[in-house]
């Protein structure tokens, strides 16, 4: 029955995913930004944001027989996949973590629980969950992590969203699955959530793979602009701002990064080995390979020695000189050293964390 579902499912679904992938925002030349592909923004709340990661997974939702060892049963098949994708991103977010549990739990016979879980989406149920999130206003951001049941979400996700208000909050979604992709289950949480922001950027992974998306699920946070790891303390013990060093010829140059999620992203590229050009007389620029996002970003100031993005364009951009604000010119830094090298650099640059 497990293969046959498996088959079944490979041929129903239209995208079959090979391996653990981030969804790109987008392919093409001209990246639409987040703004234009969703219609409500995410909320501008920094480093600010309290981080809930809340997920579904069949292994903390299953009934084990008595005596039953799920490890080397191979009768009983009980992977907790999202579990363990969940407990990278708190690790990584150091955010609270919450199980979504439901009150009568699933057989943990494979063709049993996929076909209670087939007739609770026929029926459209909403399974009873055992608990509420504490105190969910407390929170700005969520990362909602679910396995891909029957096409979609499992029905208990759907009983989570509506008992926990995720209003004016961000949410970031990532999911685990087989052959099937995400299938529908974007278009049913944006359905559960019609007022909230929900990035585009999703995280997913097939089912074989889980095991070892650490890396993958732990940068894909990072490009967010979610890390706990990356946050260094001086010797107060207060956090101290990300500075990155730029090494051209002889001369380097120090900038320390502000906190936004693109700077984060830039950070998270590093070390790089890039060619800087010239442009206009106060600018030295240079494209990384990826956008940033400038969700939270603030606009550059037009002080010399800001270290800013144009988005429209998606380059990185060193300023010299003072020069004209602009709607699409978003800050990434301020130059803390070396402000009189930036005008020579040339070349091949190199930028490392400091
Ligand atoms: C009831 C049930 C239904 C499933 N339906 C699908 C499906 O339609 N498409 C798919 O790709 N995977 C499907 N799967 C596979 C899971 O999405 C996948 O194994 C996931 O990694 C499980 O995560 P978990 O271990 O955290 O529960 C299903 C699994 C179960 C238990």
């Amino acid at each position: 029955m497990k293969k046959m579902m498996t088959i079944l499912l490979a041929l129903v679904m239209s995208f079959a995913l090979t391996a653990c992938m981030t969804i790109e925002k987008s392919e093409e030349t001209e990246k639409p930004s987040q703004s234009e592909e969703i219609t409500v923004e995410p909320s501008k709340q920094g480093d600010g944001a309290k981080v809930l990661v809340a997920y579904f997974t069949w292994a903390e939702n299953a009934v084990l027989d008595e005596g039953v060892d799920v490890v080397s049963s191979p009768s009983v098949v009980v992977p907790g996949n999202v579990q363990q994708l969940a407990t990278w991103v708190q690790d990584e977010t150091g955010g609270d973590i919450f199980s979504i549990r439901v009150a009568d739990p699933y057989p943990s016979d494979w063709d049993d629980c996929l076909e209670r879980a087939n007739a609770e989406r026929g029926n459209d149920d909403r399974p009873e969950l055992l608990e509420k999130v504490e105190n969910i206003d407390q929170y700005t951001t969520v990362f909602l992590g679910y396995p891909n049941w029957w096409y979609g979400v499992p029905m208990a996700l759907l009983s989570f969203l509506e008992q926990n208000d995720l209003s004016h909050k961000d949410v970031y979604l990532f999911c685990s699955h087989g052959t099937g992709g995400l299938a529908n289950s974007v278009e049913q949480i944006t359905a559960a959530l019609p007022e909230v922001f929900i990035s585009n950027d999703i995280f997913d992974c097939y089912e074989d793979e889980a095991a070892s998306s650490e890396d993958e699920i732990r940068s894909w946070v990072n490009s967010l602009g979610y890390s706990r790891s990356e946050e260094t303390n001086d010797s107060d013990g207060k956090a101290s701002k990300r500075q990155i060093s730029v090494r051209s010829g002889d001369n380097t140059i120090i900038y320390a990064l502000n906190d936004s999620r693109a700077a984060t992203s830039l950070y998270a590229m590093l070390p790089l080995s890039v060619e800087v050009e010239d442009y206009s007389d106060n600018e030295k620029i240079f494209y990384p390979q990826e956008d940033l996002d400038i969700s939270d970003a603030p606009l550059a100031q037009g002080k010399s020695g800001t270290l800013a993005y144009y988005e429209p364009w998606g380059d990185v951009v060193f300023f010299y000189g003072d020069y004209n604000e602009n709607p699409g010119l978003f800050e990434l830094g301020q130059v803390i050293s070396g402000e009189e090298f930036i005008n020579q650099m040339s070349g091949t640059i190199t930028i490392e964390s400091e």
